[in-house]
């Protein structure tokens, strides 16, 4: 059988790692699609940087809607990020009847509702593992590996460049302004790094955990948003001395007896003693409390050229199985469907 038809949009750090893992483990992925997976076509504004990190055999063009309106191209990987042109990408990929992979956490988060509607209206899928904690499996652990459970709550770190910044100033004594440059350098921080420090970033992140986890709709506009910028030194200090580390968590918890669900992200005294406590750098660390299992925990690469790369790679493989056994598109799995806790609303904080 021909491979699947990829088009990549954006061949930026994570791009050009899903393009590495797919190229050296080819035989494995092969074997667990079922089907070869094959990078046909990448759009990226800089033409010869995108051409000399894909090589021959891979058109290259600079206008991403020639991807999008090829026919032969079955799956649309959105990596340029952001709300703006990504969202006309990702409607137009979707109307062209094509299946999405996207680590764009913010566009979900924002239009994730019009974005899901239109998946399951032409019968696509749209796949976002690499949206929240990069390379750790956390929404397949939520929707496949947990599926049997009641999920009362989520938290989690869910932000390396704020948890990054925190670890240096608490084990260096270094000052914010300089551990964020140097999270800039090393490639963690988004493009504005306001939505690291401010919370946004993580938001983003919980609301979709919550999405999933409680079936309701993407609501990020009703989360409670708290970063890291009021903090100091001193904070950091007095906590240590009570036994405790700050950690800035994104939290959501079903709260049946306000008869809602909490949706929010602050700077929390974490017991020193906890595993989360310690979790160091820019990983990141998930704990999910549910009725069957009890307390899970989820710890990994959160952001990252290979480490993204491997959660983009684990959607186009899924895709390519549901895709292969039902080419007419009719069973949307990966898409987002809220469930009949749709009318839950978020609590005011
Ligand atoms: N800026 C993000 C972080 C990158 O620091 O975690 C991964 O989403």
């Amino acid at each position: 059988m021909k491979p699947i038809q990829v088009g990549l949009l954006g061949i930026g750090t994570v791009g050009s790692g899903t393009f590495k893992v797919l190229r050296r483990n080819q035989e494995e992925i092969q074997r667990r699609a079922g089907r070869g997976i094959e990078i046909a076509m990448v759009a990226d504004l800089d033409v010869a940087r995108a051409r000399a990190l894909v090589g021959d055999g891979v058109r290259v063009v600079a206008d991403a809607r020639e991807v999008i309106a090829n026919p032969e191209i079955d799956i649309v990987v959105e990596l340029i990020g952001g709300y703006g042109i990504a969202r006309a990408l990702v409607m137009e990929a979707i109307a062209a009847g094509k299946h999405v992979v996207t680590a764009n956490k913010a566009l979900l988060a924002v239009h994730g509702t019009e974005i899901f509607a239109a998946a399951r209206e032409q019968g696509v899928m749209v796949a976002f593992e690499a949206a929240v904690a990069g390379g750790i499996p956390i929404i397949k652990a939520l929707r496949e590996g947990l599926t049997a459970n009641r999920i009362e709550w989520i938290a989690g770190i869910i932000n390396g460049t704020t948890n990054f910044i925190l670890s240096e100033m608490r084990d260096k004594g270094l000052d914010f302004a300089s551990v964020l440059k140097e999270a800039q350098r090393l490639g963690y921080a988004e493009a504005d790094p306001t939505f690291d420090i401010e919370g946004v970033d993580a938001a983003h992140k919980v609301t979709l955990m919550s999405a999933i986890a409680f079936g309701i709709p993407v609501q990020f506009d009703k989360a409670h948003v708290e970063g890291i910028t009021a903090l100091q030194a001193a904070d950091i200090t007095y906590a240590e001395q009570l036994g405790y580390r700050i950690k800035l968590l994104g939290i959501t918890r079903r709260r049946d007896d306000k008869g809602g669900i909490e949706l929010r992200v602050h700077p929390t005294l974490v017991p020193a003693t906890r595993l989360i406590a310690n979790v160091e750098g820019a990983m990141n660390a998930v704990v999910v409390q549910a009725d069957a299992v009890g307390a899970t925990l989820y710890y990994g690469k959160g952001a990252g050229s290979e480490p993204t790369a491997s959660a983009v790679v684990a959607d186009l493989v899924d895709i390519t199985r549901l895709h292969s056994a039902d080419p007419h598109h009719r069973v949307p799995h990966l898409a987002f469907q809220p469930d009949a806790l749709a009318a839950t609303p978020i609590l005011p904080m």
